[in-house]
């Protein structure tokens, strides 16, 4: 049912844990199974992406398409980085059952949430 990189990406989550120094938090909830996932990002003056740490709390789906996110995002700038989408992680993934396609909308949402967050703390 799950790709290799899907099993691999839950096995071994990349990037887990939190970020110290983040200057963006994006936290969403899956309105759908209660599904909870937090990122951090730490970006640099230049706008890059320099560092990023996730924590699910959800399926093995949001799991790996939350540890692939932050493997896309690293080193981009966060104006390319917000345009990535759920479906782009789900092909990076090999794809995704259609039923579990939901789950990778933790990911990207809580990733322009971290944006617009680092974005937020930055005018203050
Ligand atoms: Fe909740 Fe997948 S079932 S994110």
């Amino acid at each position: 049912m799950y790709s290799e990189k899907v099993m691999d990406h839950f096995q071994n989550p990349r990037n887990v844990g939190v970020l110290e120094d983040a200057n963006g938090i994006g936290e969403v909830g899956n309105m759908r199974c209660g599904d909870i996932m937090k990122l951090y990002i730490k970006v640099g003056d230049n706008e890059i992406i320099e560092d990023i740490k996730f924590q699910t709390f959800g399926c093995g789906a949001a799991i790996a398409t939350s540890s692939m996110i932050t493997e896309i995002v690293k080193g981009m700038s966060i104006a390319e980085a917000e345009k990535v989408s759920n479906r782009q992680v789900a092909e990076e993934l090999d794809g995704l059952p259609p039923a579990k396609m939901h789950c990778s909308n933790l990911a990207a949402d809580a990733l322009r949430a971290a944006i617009a967050n680092y974005r937020e703390n930055k005018q203050r």
